[in-house]
């Protein structure tokens, strides 16, 4: 087979690529390894910055997500039960998030793929990337116990933190950066009207926890735990009851519980590379880049990286010029960078890291009592969170 733009995963950033590609009338084709089934019940974020949505809407695959999806124009941070809101009018414009969560992204995507006519092939590995250092690279794909080629003229890696995309790349095109955080996230999906108007970021002597929503019916809720901790540990009752107290905020604030109906520990980490590209190869999103979750900003950042792309693919079809290929990585990597010091921020403000009164402690203190003191600091938290316009 032979298509244009080879996109190997269909996750948001692989979907949100061959949107754009086939409104620039390029040809691609999706390879996924797993099912349709799988990817659009894959449980993960659910935060929209106001860039992301406008694309969705742009692009005419916005809809649901319109009707569906909650606009928030601020989000509470907690200390200690102390509260404050980020007003993100104010501060920001008029800038918002949205909140909807990514497997219903993901099938809004696929399922507009399909009417447009990209192909999606669902249960097809890419194994093995050739000749990106050439103009007619090869993608080796097994489907049906069967090896396949995609003969391309560009190869998008959009396979993730575990894909072959960045495994392809030589070794020492590019530097690595990695960070582990010594906790995880306990996250949990409930049937529990939300206990809260907008998101809670809390720190609490017994660790993180954050309240979030899906719908009027629905909660997302995570707490911070061990890296060894394994859910099993937790029975319903004392997740609900961690949350209870790390949500508390001495005002009688009281957590409506519900049936939890997904539970999951995720290891929280950062990682980057600082060349995302080689030859006719391409990263975009996780594949390239990791950032803890707390900020919301994963998502995000893989469909600012497959704007460039897609802009980048586009002016090379029309007027055979590299400067916007060649530019890509750096392109993406100013953006990258700003959410990965917000995402690290963000998880040491909010997260137990040292004991209640130690040094550590007072510094993380005091940073959040200036949020509340300074309206530069809030506007800085602000700005980063709804995600800035351009950068
Ligand atoms: P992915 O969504 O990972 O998509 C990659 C796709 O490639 C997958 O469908 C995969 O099956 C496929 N693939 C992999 N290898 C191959 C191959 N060899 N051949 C073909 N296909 C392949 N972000 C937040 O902001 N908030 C959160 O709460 C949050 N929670 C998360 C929880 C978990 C468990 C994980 C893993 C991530 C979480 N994230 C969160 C991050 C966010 O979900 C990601 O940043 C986002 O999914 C990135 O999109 P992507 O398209 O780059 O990668
Ligand atoms: C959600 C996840 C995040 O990491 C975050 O910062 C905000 C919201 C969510 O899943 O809703």
């Amino acid at each position: 087979t032979k298509t244009q733009v080879a996109i190997i995963g269909a996750g948001p950033a692989g979907l949100t690529l061959s949107l754009l590609l086939n409104r620039s009338g390029i040809d691609c084709i999706v390879l996924e390894n797993r099912s349709r089934a799988y990817v659009e019940a894959r449980v993960r974020a659910g935060l929209l910055e106001q860039n992301t949505v406008d694309l969705y809407n742009e692009l005419g695959v916005a809809d649901r997500l319109n009707k569906e999806g909650l606009l928030h124009h601020g989000v509470y941070l907690s200390f200690n039960g102390q509260r404050k809101r980020i007003p993100f009018n104010e501060l920001t414009g008029g800038r918002t998030i949205t909140i909807y969560g990514q497997q219903e992204v993901v099938k809004d995507l696929i399922k507009a793929n399909i009417e447009r006519g990209t192909p999606i092939q669902f249960e097809a590995a890419a194994t093995c990337i050739e000749g990106s250092d050439t103009k007619h690279p090869k993608v080796h794909y097994q489907q049906d116990g069967e090896q396949h080629i995609l003969e391309c003229d560009f190869v998008a890696g959009c396979d993730g933190y575990h894909g072959i995309g960045r495994k392809s790349l030589p070794t020492n095109s590019y530097n690595e950066f990695v960070k582990e955080y010594p906790f995880s996230w306990l996250g949990i999906l409930a049937h529990a009207a939300p206990s809260t108007d907008e998101l809670i970021y809390a720190y609490h002597e017994r660790g993180f926890a954050l309240h979030s929503l899906r719908s009027p019916k629905v909660s997302r809720l995570y707490l911070q735990v061990d890296n060894a901790d394994k859910v099993e540990n937790w029975t319903d009752d004392q997740i609900w009851d961690e949350l209870q107290v790390r949500l508390s905020n001495g005002n009688g604030f009281q957590l409506n519980r519900g049936e939890i109906f997904e539970k999951a520990i995720t290891p929280m980490r950062s990682f980057m590379i600082d060349n995302m590209q080689f030859g006719r190869l391409f990263l975009a999103g996780d594949a390239a880049h990791i950032v803890p979750p707390t900020g919301g900003k994963g998502l995000n950042l893989a469909v600012a990286d497959v704007k460039w792309m897609a802009a980048a693919l586009e002016d090379w079809y029309r007027t055979g010029k590299e400067q916007l290929l060649q530019s890509y990585s750096s392109n993406c990597l100013r953006r990258i960078w700003r959410a990965q010091d917000f995402s690290n921020f963000m998880t040491y403000l909010f997260h137990k890291q040292a004991a209640q009164g130690s040094f550590e402690y007072h510094l993380q203190k005091s940073r959040f009592d200036y949020i509340g003191q300074s309206n530069a600091q809030a506007t800085t938290i602000a700005e980063n969170y709804v995600g800035l316009k351009e950068i």
